[in-house]
C-alpha cells in the first residue's frame, strides 16, 4: 500500500446493526476501501431488523469483507498501524462479532486496538469528504438509533446539547413507513414516496420538549399519522400514501432543522454538520442547506454512503482516537447503550 512516513492506517470494523463493514482509511481522511456487506433483503422480509439474524450474518461475513477492505486498499498487515472497531451502542450479539474479530486480529498481528463509539463514527464521516473540517462545530446525528445534537468542542471532545426523548428521527421514518405500507427500510421509501406527494396535505404536529431546549420527541408525531391513518379508515377516506409521505417527512425536519437553528444561533457557531442515515434525505439536507446559509454558516454533510452504516466513519474516528493515545486492551467488550464521550 502506498504510504507517507508519518500516515497511520487504520484498519476499521463496522457490525453494529445490520451492515458487516469493514475499511482502511490514512489518516483519517483517505478512504482506501470501503465494503458494506448490507443485510437489508434479508431484514426486509420481517419488516425490521432481527438482531439473531444479523448476529449470524456477520459471523458469515466478517472475514470476507476484512479480505476484500485489506485487497482493495493493497494493504498487507504490516501497513495497518491500528485496528478501530465500533464497540457501541448497537445490538449487542452484533457488535461483539465485530469487537470480536478486531480483538484477533489485534492479538495475532500485533496490533493495537482502538474502540470506537459508532455516533462519533457517524460524526466523523463529515472529515472524509471535506478535509478542511475540523472542530469546533455543531452537528446534527440523525440514525435509526438516535438523533443527537452534539457541541464538537474538538476530536474526542463532546457534549450533548439535544437528544429525542423517545423514537429517533429514523426509527419514526422506518414506523410511518410500515404503517402506510411502504415496508423496510422506511427513511428512502418514504423520501420517494413524498417526491410525488404534498407536503402541506396533513399538517402533522412539529412536537416540541418543553424543558430541554434542543430535545426531541417523535413518538407524537408517529401517534398522529397513525390516528390520521383509523381516522380515514373509519370515514372511508382514501389514504393517499405520497401526501402522507411528504406531510409526515416535512414535519420531522422541521422539527430537526427548527433546533439545529436554535443550537446554532445560541452558539454563535461557524460550522454545522449533519450526520447518519437520515442526513441522506434531501429534504433535511436542503433545508439545513438554507438555514446555514442564511446565517453564514458553513454546512457539511457526508456523501449518503457514508451517512449509513460504514467502516470508513469509523476509521475515520479511530484515527484521532489513535493519535491522541488512546488504545484498547484485549478485554474491550461491546457495550451496548454506549454513553458518547464515556469509555
Ligand atoms: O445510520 P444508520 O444507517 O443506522 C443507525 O445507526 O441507526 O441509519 C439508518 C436509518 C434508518 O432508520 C433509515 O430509515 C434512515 O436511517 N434513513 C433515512 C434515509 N436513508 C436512511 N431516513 C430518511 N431519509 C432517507 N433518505
Ligand atoms: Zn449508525
Amino acid at each position: 500500500m502506498i504510504k507517507k512516513q508519518g500516515d497511520a492506517a487504520i484498519l476499521a470494523i463496522e457490525t453494529s446493526c445490520d451492515e458487516t463493514a469493514a475499511a482502511v482509511v490514512v489518516n483519517g481522511r483517505d478512504v482506501r476501501s470501503n465494503i458494506i456487506s448490507s443485510q437489508i433483503d434479508l431484514h426486509t422480509l420481517y419488516g425490521g431488523v432481527v438482531p439473531e439474524i444479523a448476529s449470524r450474518k456477520h459471523i458469515e461475513k466478517i472475514n470476507q469483507v476484512i479480505t476484500e477492505a485489506m485487497e482493495t486498499a493493497q494493504a498487507d498487515w504490516r501497513d495497518i498501524d491500528a485496528v478501530g472497531v465500533t464497540y457501541g451502542p448497537g445490538l449487542v450479539g452484533a457488535l461483539l462479532v465485530g469487537v470480536a474479530e478486531a480483538k484477533a486480529i489485534s492479538y495475532a498481528k500485533k496490533i493495537p486496538l482502538v474502540g470506537v463509539h459508532h455516533i462519533e463514527g457517524h460524526i466523523s464521516a463529515n472529515y472524509i469528504e471535506n478535509k478542511e473540517l475540523k472542530p469546533p462545530f455543531l452537528c446534527l446525528v440523525v440514525s435509526g438509533g438516535h438523533t443527537h445534537l452534539v457541541n464538537v468542542a474538538d476530536y474526542g471532545t463532546y457534549e450533548i446539547l439535544g437528544r429525542t426523548r423517545d423514537d429517533a428521527a429514523g426509527e419514526a421514518f422506518d414506523k410511518v413507513a410500515r404503517a402506510i405500507g411502504l415496508g423496510y427500510p422506511g427513511g428512502p421509501k418514504i423520501e420517494k414516496a413524498a417526491h410525488r406527494g404534498n407536503p402541506h396535505a396533513v399538517e402533522f404536529p412539529r412536537p416540541k420538549v418543553s424543558d430541554g431546549e434542543y430535545d426531541f420527541s417523535f413518538s407524537g408525531l408517529k401517534s398522529a399519522v397513525l390516528n390520521y391513518l383509523n381516522g380515514c379508515q373509519m370515514k372511508q377516506i382514501p389514504i393517499i400514501q405520497e401526501d402522507i409521505a411528504a406531510s409526515f417527512q416535512k414535519a420531522v425536519t422541521d422539527v430537526l432543522i427548527g433546533n439545529a437553528i436554535l443550537a446554532m444561533d445560541a452558539y454563535g457557531v461557524k460550522k454545522f454538520a449533519i450526520a447518519g442515515g437520515v442526513a441522506s434525505n434531501g429534504t433535511l439536507r436542503e433545508g439545513m442547506r438554507r438555514a446555514c446559509e442564511a446565517r453564514g454558516v458553513e454546512f457539511y454533510h457526508p456523501s449518503p454512503v457514508y451517512c449509513t452504516d460504514n467502516a470508513a466513519m469509523i476509521g475515520a474516528a479511530a484515527y484521532y482516537e489513535y493519535i491522541a493515545g488512546k488504545r484498547s486492551g484485549l478485554d474491550l467488550n461491546a457495550v451496548p447503550n454506549l454513553k458518547l464521550g464515556e469509555r
